[in-house]
């Protein structure tokens, strides 16, 4: 038997991988997060199926879970929210899986960041402005920041940010913000992106704690950069006519200036 920890997707049922679906589908045993993942996911579940929701476990009651299910023989779905790489509590579960010796696959789902700038019709990169974004957050209670990973610093850089887990440190976050963005710079909070109620409020960097309801909170994305919106930018040399590569090669000796695009 196997754990399959699987990217639940940022919340809509249907964003969610083939293989993560035939995963639900195929394992006797769910454990979700409940406080993100959306009950609809858990319609792919097999009939039968023993269903627990971990936000009010421990970690070593949720490995207890997963031992349990092992004894038993029986494949374990472990849902997260968005994709596993990022605030998942991912690598202390997987840790207690190798010291129990117990088998675990993983399987990547649509990161909220990506939700959101779906919803926005947002390139987070482009060209002649940012060629980065920054997925981060401010210091929280189960996890505080590592000294330089504060926002003021990846704020000097002007890279696009995705400050995750941050919307209730809102006046914080404008006040870190502010000196490096400036007050007219584009900033987006995607509420519960793909979700049913999902709710898009859009400001300058001054404006936007005046432009968010209270109701706004907890799954909130906020996205700052110039990139948002931005209509004045120029266009990659990738497709360009003039532009020799390795797929439209110019002249009979073709050159592959640059490998991976
Ligand atoms: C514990 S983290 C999980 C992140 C997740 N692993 C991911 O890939 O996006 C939770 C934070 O992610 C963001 N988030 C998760 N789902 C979201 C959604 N559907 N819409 C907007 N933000 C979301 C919020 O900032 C929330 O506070």
């Amino acid at each position: 038997m196997t754990i399959h920890f699987i990217g639940a997707g940022p919340g809509a049922p249907d964003l969610l991988t083939l293989r993560g679906r035939d995963l639900i589908a195929a394992s006797p045993v769910c454990l979700y997060a409940g406080s993100l993942v959306p009950e609809g996911v858990l319609a792919h579940c097999p009939l039968g199926v023993r269903i627990v929701n971990t936000a009010p476990l421990s970690l070593e009651q949720i490995v207890q879970e997963m031992r349990q299910a092992h004894a038993r023989g029986q494949d374990v779905a472990r849902l997260h929210s968005g994709d596993l790489s990022v605030w998942s509590a991912l690598g202390e579960q997987m840790r207690a899986l190798r010291e129990a010796g117990i088998p675990y696959t993983v399987t990547p789902g649509v990161p909220s960041f990506a939700a959101a700038a779906a919803t926005l019709g947002a390139e987070l990169t482009l060209p002649g402005m940012s060629q980065s974004v920054v997925l981060t957050r401010t210091s929280g209670r189960a996890s505080p920041m590592p000294e330089g990973e504060a926002l003021a610093n990846f704020a000097r850089t002007g890279a696009t940010l995705a400050i995750h887990l941050s919307i209730h440190v809102l006046p914080r976050v404008v006040k870190d913000l502010l000196p490096h963005y400036g007050a007219d710079c584009p900033v987006a909070v995607v509420w519960r992106a793909s979700w049913p109620d999902e709710r898009v409020v859009r400001a300058s960097l001054a404006m936007i704690e005046a432009a968010i309801a209270p109701e706004i909170d907890r799954t909130a994305l906020i996205l700052v950069g110039r990139n948002l919106g931005a209509v004045d930018f120029g266009h990659s040399r990738l497709y360009a006519a003039d532009y020799d590569r390795r797929y439209r090669p110019l002249g009979p000796v073709p050159r592959f200036p640059e490998e991976g695009e």
